[in-house]
């Protein structure tokens, strides 16, 4: 049996990797390393958690003494690194965690599987999930492509950036076999509230003030995590060592028309008057050193590994809707304890 690692398998898009390989491919043994941190959630895999290939081990990334350990009882096939802080303003006001957790925590990852895969480095894969943020702000025109240059300018991109830097710098030094995928904004099912369609569907559900940074021009480019989950698929079957995919959906919205969408789907899903939801827009103070405009140019992974998402936005943040209007508890769950206080600081008291 291959035994794969995935590193925060109980976050958002790590949950959906971890279900897909684990009912695609039952004669691999998934293992789900994560820290659980606020944003890690082991009811996001409830329905397989049960399953005989599948085990979670709560463990920090930061702690190289016990990834070394971990590594040399497993003995891992393969990494697929999604383990992260990822929420930009978090990074705003402590970005040191992030340092820590993505760039020591990723090299501490890439020690353990030089140390283990060193006597024979053929059939094992290092697979670093990172984002399109590395690559900066884009103006009104163009789109990422792999060639882009990096320049990031959160902690948060500035964290991530340097994990890859660290990465590719294993493939050129020590013949690491690595891959990098840098993936547009996701949405979907298991989001973390903190996030932008996440926080606003649970607002909109409480009847609270949807706040949106400046003046809502900003663009993201949206792609449904099982999307992303089907392109890491591909990816890590079918990639070409020490290269690099963006991922991206080819789905370009101002933040203002997101919202202004979603607003629309919940007046009908929640049986209010059209246009009622709208009224709970709040334009608030802008994020610090707010990348304008992500779009990302996934040619070469359509091209080369016949990758393309399945599902149009406007069908996709229906789905989401649905999800977390029949899915109370888990949100009940993920916005009791901490969550207000981070609420309160993040939206009330700035
Ligand atoms: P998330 O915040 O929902 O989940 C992160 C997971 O990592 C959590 O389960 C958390 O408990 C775990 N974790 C954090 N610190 C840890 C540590 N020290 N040791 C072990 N586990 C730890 O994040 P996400 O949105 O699912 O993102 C996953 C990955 O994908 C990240 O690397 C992120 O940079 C990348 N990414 C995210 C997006 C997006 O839109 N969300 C887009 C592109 C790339
Ligand atoms: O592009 C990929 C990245 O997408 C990932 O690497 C990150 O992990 C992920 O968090 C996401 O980053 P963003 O900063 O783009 O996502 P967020 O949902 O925080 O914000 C989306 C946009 O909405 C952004 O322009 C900021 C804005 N926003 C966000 C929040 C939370 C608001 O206007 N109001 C809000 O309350």
């Amino acid at each position: 049996m291959k035994k794969i690692l995935i590193t925060g398998g109980a976050g958002f898009i790590g949950s959906h990797v971890v279900r897909l390989f684990v009912n695609k491919y039952p004669d691999s043994q998934i293992f789900n390393l994560d820290k659980l941190t606020y944003a890690g959630n082991l009811e996001n895999l409830k329905d397989v958690e049960h399953k005989p290939n599948y085990k979670f081990v709560k463990g920090d990334i930061t702690d190289a003494t016990f990834i070394n350990n971990l590594f040399n009882q497993e003995k891992f096939d393969s990494v697929i690194h999604l383990a992260a802080e990822s929420h930009v303003d978090r990074s705003i006001s402590n970005p040191l965690e992030f340092v820590q957790t993505n760039v020591i925590g990723t090299v501490n990852l890439l020690n353990a599987a030089k140390e283990i895969w060193k006597d024979n480095l053929a059939n094992h894969l290092f697979y670093h999930v990172s984002t399109d943020e590395v690559y900066g702000t884009l103006g009104e025109e163009g789109l990422f492509t792999e060639e882009t240059s990096y320049d990031p300018h959160s902690p948060y991109s500035a964290s991530k950036a340097a994990s890859d830097h660290f990465v590719r710098a294993y493939f050129d030094t020590y013949k690491l076999p690595v891959v990098i995928s840098n993936c547009s904004n996701n949405y979907g099912p298991n989001h973390f509230p903190e996030k932008l369609i996440p926080l606003c569907i649970h607002n909109i559900k409480n009847n609270k003030p949807l706040p949106i940074y400046g003046k809502g021009e900003n663009v993201r480019d949206w792609l449904f995590v099982e999307d992303h989950a089907s392109a890491i698929d591909v990816i890590f079957h079918n990639a070409k060592l020490g290269s690099t995919y963006n991922i991206g959906g080819h789905n370009e919205w101002t933040n203002i028309d997101v919202i202004r969408l979603l607003c629309k789907i919940m007046d009908k899903k929640l049986g209010r008057a059209e246009g009622k939801n709208e009224k709970l827009i709040t334009f608030v103070k802008d994020r610090a050193g707010h990348d304008l405009r992500y779009a990302i140019d996934s040619t070469k992974l359509q091209n080369e590994l016949g990758w393309k998402p399945s599902l149009q936005f406007e069908e996709g943040l229906e789905k989401t809707v649905d999800w977390y209007l029949a899915n109370e508890e888990w949100l009940s769950h993920v916005t009791s304890g901490n969550y207000q206080t981070y609420y309160d600081k993040q939206y009330v008291q700035r």
